[in-house]
């Protein structure tokens, strides 16, 4: 498949047109942002793991018949996806109290949550991704009532697929955050699944192994992920 058009840069990705209509080239940079972009640094070598994590993690889902957008690995940065009409939802779901839930709702961070949550933000730059609910994603046009239980769903199931794999590497899946299109009217899940967009801890030390360390400058974060990955990729 040939590689055409830059369609559109991201703060961690740039996602390129193939000759295939249906497919397109996701290229992983070693940018790092946080707090919508106003933090930022190039991590050298982040691109290379994230997209290895993505791959592994995609895998894994496909193994359990959970279908998404990711083909193949196709470089070291690149990974082949269908092309969706991307729903501009993010599904947070969280297991342990972390980041914003702490902030916002006086958890303590640590705290096993007595009930899987899931929060549904607004893809919105400009609006910073405000937290809402499905009343104001209906009104929005940003998707259906029927969508979002079925993007719902889907997020419960990738959290128990992830979970169950993560925990028997001595990983806590604290809590991690999807994105969905539509790949010819099917939902599918896109984006990455990788220690930018979820939360991993040790789950021995409690040592955070994701991007909390570029965002609450920690440092190591390369080390951290690469921890990550030598540990999923073990049998
Ligand atoms: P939060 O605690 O900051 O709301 O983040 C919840 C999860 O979502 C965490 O695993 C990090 C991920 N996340 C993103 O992938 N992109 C974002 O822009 C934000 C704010 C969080």
């Amino acid at each position: 498949m040939q590689k055409r058009d830059q369609l559109y840069e991201g703060k961690a990705k740039i996602i390129y047109a193939t000759d295939d209509p249906d497919h397109v080239i996701v290229y992983f940079k070693d940018d790092a942002t946080a707090f919508n972009g106003l933090k930022k640094d190039s991590i050298f070598g982040k691109g290379e793991l994230n997209a290895k994590i993505s791959t592994v993690f995609f895998k894994l889902l496909a193994e359990h018949g959970f279908p998404t957008h990711f083909v193949e690995q196709l470089n070291e940065r690149e990974l082949l996806a269908k092309k969706l009409e991307i729903i501009p939802v993010e599904v947070v779901v969280r297991n342990i109290a972390a980041g914003s839930l702490v902030k916002r709702l006086g958890f303590s961070e640590g705290q096993l949550l007595p009930c899987v949550i899931r929060e549904f933000y607004y893809k919105n730059d400009a609006l910073g991704d405000p937290l809402v609910n499905e009343y104001h994603l209906e009104a929005l046009g940003a998707s259906t009532f029927e969508q979002l239980s079925e993007l719902s769903r889907q997020a419960l199931e990738v959290n128990r697929i992830l979970r169950t794999f993560l925990a028997k590497h001595d990983l806590d899946l604290v809590d991690f955050k999807l994105e969905f299109g539509l790949f010819h009217g099917q939902i599918l899940l896109g984006d990455e699944i990788t220690p930018d967009t979820c939360r991993f801890w040790d789950a021995t030390s409690g040592e955070k192994l994701d991007k909390d360390r570029f965002r609450q400058d920690l440092g190591g974060l390369t080390e951290a992920y690469a921890e990550v990955y030598r540990r999923i990729i073990q049998g």
